[in-house]
């Protein structure tokens, strides 16, 4: 038997039971057979009302995922459940901190709940892959109605405990130390009587299931060939129109079914690898971070106002500076822009505007950079102009504080070589909109020093990003692996195909927007201007950038756009790309679409091989994170590499080398660490683990 992580204390005759299971209170099993216990042992002492409360952080995160692969040690929670339905005096939980997804299950099945103004609660089960397993489809309904909940479970989104209130399905938001209020509420009102969520009936009864429908398939749409969205969807219908126990058993066929494919183990995949990404092998214990308490950025350009924006978002005060006036004032009204969209959209309150742009100041004076405690440079991309702005930064900054590129090419040791301090220099690679994507790079040069790297991580996390540790070399990790599907594109459309078709098997794989598409929406004249600086070629997308079509900006690219930038397939795309096959002299065929998606991917997986060979990223999970969170890459495939495991590695050197023959594209040669693996009977993943253990 598990020892048990409730702790049960008295405040007279109210009865206090506390989750503790640091960090998190995951509802483990000696969780849960605690709160079973502790029930039983407080109805007996005769207690008028129990509050349920969370030890430190906060209420309870939730199930234990770890314990889904092994068989299932009693209490179930809906045991458990069961017996906070059949006390006979009120169960109150108090939440403070996070109730999330199972934690917030339990809230709901007892009879009433109070929180602490901060708390977040939510079911972010949908984002695992899975639906809520403990009848939070069919309590938050009966609670709230079908269409919120569902809306709700579907985002995965926690809301705060006004909201919660607003919605109905708190009872109180307390003030002041929460157990001493709790137990003040419960007091208070132990004597009323309570309606259990799974008896109440009149927010579902009678409901609109036409409009029901409709709202669902409007949610539906957005989340394109995830599985977990439609099963929540059809746990909630479940509670609207049947009877509570018969919904409870929808919904635990939908939860079994989900939660053992291979959707919610690529989530899963993903959830936890960027757990794993924020511990950095090799990283001495108890490196600690420096203080940040300002931020200057360098450039108010499209990356600089971004970062800026991050950091004004996140409650740290940050200056931009720029070289000249003109440009600082359209760099600062983009920032407004930006959150005046937000205002308008419904998703920032005027406060909280006013609040991050009062943290945004801007300045064509380089005396601000001695108020700094990290400085993130986002000049243009040109290597005489980052060393120069180094070597001020130098002169400047205190001594101490780290001093950041956004560089996406250049050579961090490089620029790190313009100041006499290169053990503070690190790369900060953001993704566009920086404001918006999470994934940030962190890029290690030969002489960062651990504590400059634990501050870039610390930083990056305050502002909200996912933090991935890569070495320094061209285009880093997420840059250089898309990289290489460029010959690739060429290939098959010279081959044969369009770039409809590629974008199609790209977006039905589950991309936001096939390469084609995003190609269109960053201007083709960037990506063709950055292979004339290398002197590498694309003849077919060179020709598509010499006819004029730079993509949406020019209203063509691959396509061509509506006023509504919508776009549709151009026949002298094709007639042009057709013309290429025969100056070439390549027959067009009928490509597969499994063809197209291997093509696409496989020089990815190859480079990423490379990647690991050389150290440039620790684990295959760091690139896998980087992909879901930077790339448009939906994390319910689980990334490239997790892509690549699941064919089997003897799978992807035969198909690598036979691409590589067929296409004549040296770069797909099986690299080494594949060759290696598929001879072992090994995969990306199991080496990450081997590394750990
Ligand atoms: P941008 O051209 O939009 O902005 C650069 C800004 O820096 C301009 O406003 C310019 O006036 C200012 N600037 C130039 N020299 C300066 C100096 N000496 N002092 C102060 N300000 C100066 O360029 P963007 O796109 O924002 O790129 C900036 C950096 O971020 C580059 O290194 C780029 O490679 C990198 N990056 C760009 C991404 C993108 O998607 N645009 C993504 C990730 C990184």
């Amino acid at each position: 038997m598990e020892q048990s992580f409730v702790e049960h204390d008295r405040d007279g005759d109210i009865h206090i039971l506390r989750i503790a299971n640091p960090p998190v209170n995951t509802l483990r099993t000696g969780v849960r057979a605690g709160l079973h216990e502790g029930i039983a042992a407080a109805l007996k002492e005769g207690a008028r009302a129990i509050v349920l409360i969370g030890a430190g952080r906060m209420f309870s995160a939730g199930a234990e995922m770890t314990e889904f692969n092994k068989p299932r040690q009693p209490p179930s929670l809906p045991e458990v459940f069961d017996a906070i339905e059949n006390s006979r005096v009120p169960v109150v939980a108090a939440i403070h901190g996070s109730a999330l997804g199972g934690g917030l299950e339990l809230a709901l099945a007892c009879h009433a709940r109070v929180a602490s103004p901060t708390a977040q609660l939510g079911l972010p089960e949908v984002k695992r892959g899975f639906v809520p397993g403990a009848g939070g489809t069919q309590r938050l309904p009966r609670l709230i109605g079908g269409e919120t909940a569902l809306k709700m479970i579907v985002s995965g989104e926690p809301v705060k405990a006004a909201e919660a209130l607003k919605l109905g399905f708190i009872d109180a938001v307390v003030e002041g130390p929460l157990e001493q209020a709790a137990v003040a509420w419960a007091r208070e009102n132990a004597g009323r009587s309570f309606t259990l969520a799974r008896k109440r009936d009149d927010k579902i009864r009678g409901a609109d299931m036409a409009a029901f429908d409709a709202a669902a398939a409007g949610l539906l749409k957005r989340s394109r060939g995830q599985e977990s969205p439609k099963g929540c969807a059809a746990a909630v219908r479940a509670a609207m129109t049947m009877p509570f126990e018969e919904g409870l058993n929808v919904e635990r066929e939908q939860f079994q079914r989900l939660v053992s494919g291979e959707q919610s183990h690529a989530l899963r995949h993903i959830f936890f690898g960027e757990r794993e990404t924020a511990r950095i092998p090799g990283m001495p214990e108890g490196t600690q971070p420096l203080p940040v308490k300002k931020a200057v950025v360098i450039g108010a350009g499209t990356m600089g106002g971004g970062i800026a924006m991050s950091f004004a978002n996140n409650g740290i005060p940050v200056t931009v500076l720029e070289q000249a006036q003109d440009a600082l004032d359209r760099g600062l009204k983009k920032c407004e822009a930006n959150w005046e969209r937000s205002v308008s959209g419904g998703k920032l309150s005027q406060e909280d505007y006013a609040k991050r742009r009062a943290l945004l100041s801007g300045s064509t004076d380089w005396n601000v950079v001695k108020e700094a405690d990290i400085v993130i440079e986002a000049v243009f991309e040109d290597m005489g102009v980052k060393k120069q702005v180094f070597a001020k930064l130098d002169e400047l900054a205190r001594p101490g504080i780290v001093l950041a590129s956004n560089t996406s090419t250049l050579d961090i040791d490089a620029i790190a070589s313009a100041t006499k301090r290169p053990e503070f220099v690190v790369g900060m690679h953001f993704f566009s909109p920086a404001n918006v994507m999470k994934l940030l790079e962190i890029v290690r040069g030969k002489a960062s020093s651990w504590e400059a790297i634990a501050t870039a991580m610390d930083v990056g996390k305050r502002i909200g990003k996912v933090n991935v540790v890569v070495g320094n070399c061209d285009g880093f990790v997420g840059n250089r692996m898309t990289g290489k599907r460029g010959f690739q594109l060429e290939r098959l459309l010279l081959e044969g195909a369009l770039p409809q078709d590629i974008d199609r098997v790209m977006e039905g794989y589950g991309m936001a927007m096939g390469p084609c598409a995003t190609g269109d929406l960053a201007g083709l004249d960037i990506g063709a201007a950055v292979r004339k600086a290398r002197g590498t070629t694309a003849p077919i997308a060179d020709a598509i950038v010499a006819a004029g079509r730079y993509g949406q900006k020019t209203g063509k690219g691959w396509y061509v756009y509506d006023e509504k930038r919508q776009r549709q397939p151009d026949p002298e795309v094709e007639k042009l790309i057709t013309e290429m096959s025969e100056k070439h002299q390549v027959k067009r065929r009928k490509i597969e679409d499994s063809e197209i998606l291997e093509r696409m991917l496989l020089p990815m997986v190859n480079e990423g091989a490379r990647i690991l060979e050389e150290g440039i990223a620790s684990r295959a999970i760091d690139i896998d994170v980087i992909f879901a969170n930077g790339f448009g890459w939906p994390a319910w495939r689980g990334g490239p590499m997790f892509w690549a495991d699941r064919m089997g590695m003897k799978a992807v050197r035969d198909k690598l080398a036979h691409y590589a023959e067929t296409t004549n594209d040296p770069n797909l040669k099986p690299a080494a660490l594949i060759e290696k693996l598929a001879a072992e009977g090994g995969s990306f993943s199991a080496m990450g683990q081997k590394k750990a253990a």
